[in-house]
């Protein structure tokens, strides 16, 4: 397949190194297109050698071939790593003042953008408009990591590892060979078809930004111990992947972190832990979907150093045979403060999960529209607990219920995959 690698000016030009190679060694045919800038951070010699073409930055170079033109509609994929607020802003501007540029608007293929910067550009409000504007148009946007960036600060903002972008990149040249040849150009005009649409990465949440939490929570009692639960977290994570695959920017607040391509995965494992990454998450977001068994209590205290047994010889002659109280404290209910600080037209839409049994109160359902109606979450998914249930298992049987309507939608069991989708299939609409 015909690769057009974009490089804008940053730090991060170097990691492009190691994705060119991975596209290549895959067989692929990669032009580099870098800006001027970041042959600052990476010279000419190192593209043309790695990809084994010439490079050039401007529309100046080679005319007799029109590259301005030619490369972009070649192309099966452009990939932009890493861009930069600059390029962000002249790409969703329209900008045609170099050859990425000219490349980007003549491109009639998925188009794929990993920026990387600073959180504060990141943050500011010109580059998400900017990150939003393109993902309208179908460009697949892969959040910026978080982590260590260039100076001693940290925060979202990192290029996600060249084996993360390239997954992402075989996914979308994957897509793409299995689209209708009517695709539309990405980054020139809304999706004809939703199949035109889901090929280029895009679909129902393009661009919007969806934080799912994932997993059980982990309450230490000293360094080696925890009171946990056993929650495996698939469903959370299947719900973070569907909805990148529907073109959301993911970020997944997880305790049972594995890497995903394209996802912001933030490692936690307490409650408290839990609580800030979300809260900070759910503040520049439209979606929140709580899908992670926070546990209810923690132990008050934490011992710093391992609790031992005592080996006092009693006055009886036997051994001490005593046990620790172990005393707990209530941790705070994230949903309910998600759901207790949203105000505004821009609050984000809640989806909150139950686990739930029926007893003499009242069946499963009752329970759970009690509890929808307690929480005052949007979006409710239920799913019954028992013996016969098992925690870790890949299939799973929901009732999704919604404020809007006294109609639950009962879905399984199918794969948390597919469960996955039921439920963006309900909140979709509600955004
Ligand atoms: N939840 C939360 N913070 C907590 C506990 C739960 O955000 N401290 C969220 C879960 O992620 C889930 C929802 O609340 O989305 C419901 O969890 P569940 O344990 O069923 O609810 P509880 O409020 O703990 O209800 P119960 O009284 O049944 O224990």
């Amino acid at each position: 397949m015909r690769v057009v690698l974009g490089v804008a000016g940053g730090i991060a030009a170097y990691k492009a190194c190691s994705l060119l190679r991975l596209l290549a060694e895959a067989g692929h045919d990669v032009t580099v297109v870098p800006t001027a800038a970041a042959l600052r951070f990476v010279g000419a010699p190192t593209w043309a050698a790695l990809s084994g073409k010439p490079v050039s930055t401007d529309v100046w170079s080679d005319v007799h071939e029109v590259p301005h033109v030619r490369l972009g509609q070649e192309a099966d994929l452009v990939v932009v790593a890493p861009a930069t607020a600059d390029l962000l802003a002249r790409a969703a501007t329209g900008q045609a003042d170099d050859l990425l540029t000219n490349v980007l608007l003549t491109a009639r293929c998925p188009v794929v953008m990993a920026p990387a910067m600073h959180t504060e550009m990141w943050d500011h409000p010109a580059t998400q408009a900017n990150v939003a504007t393109l993902s309208e148009r179908g460009v697949h946007v892969v959040p910026p990591a978080s982590g260590r960036l260039t100076g001693k600060d940290t925060g979202p903002g990192r290029l996600p590892d060249p084996e993360e972008l390239y997954a992402v990149c075989e996914r979308e040249l994957a897509r793409s060979a299995s689209a209708s040849a009517s695709v539309a150009p990405a980054g020139a005009a809304a999706p004809a078809t939703p199949s035109a649409d889901a090929a280029r990465g895009g679909g129902d949440l393009t661009g919007r930004r969806v934080v799912v939490s994932a997993g059980g929570t982990r309450e230490p009692l000293d360094p080696v111990r925890f009171l946990g639960n056993r929650s495996s977290g698939k469903q959370g994570h299947a719900l973070a992947v569907a909805a990148a695959a529907r073109g959301a920017l993911v970020t997944l607040v997880t305790s049972a972190p594995t890497d995903v391509p394209g996802i912001d995965i933030v490692p936690v494992e307490t409650a408290l832990q839990m609580r800030e990454a979300v809260l900070e998450a759910a503040a520049r977001s439209d979606v929140v979907v709580m899908a992670a068994a926070v546990a209810d209590f923690r132990p008050a205290t934490y011992a710093p150093s391992k609790i031992k047994k005592t080996h006092d010889v009693q006055a009886d002659g036997g051994e001490d045979d005593s046990a620790p109280t172990i005393t707990l404290v209530r941790n705070p209910d994230i949903l309910a403060e998600l759901v207790a600080t949203r105000g505004g037209a821009s609050s984000p839409v809640i989806v909150g999960f139950a686990a739930e049994t029926g007893d003499a109160e009242g069946s499963v359902l009752e329970h759970a529209r009690a509890k929808l109606e307690r929480k005052g979450c949007d979006v409710l998914v239920v799913n019954e607990v028992g013996e016969d249930r098992t925690f870790g298992a890949d299939d799973n049987t929901v009732t999704i219920l919604r404020r809007v309507s006294d109609e639950g939608i009962e879905v399984g069991p199918a794969s948390k995959a597919a469960v996955s989708d039921a439920v963006w299939d309900v909140v979709a609409p509600l955004l």
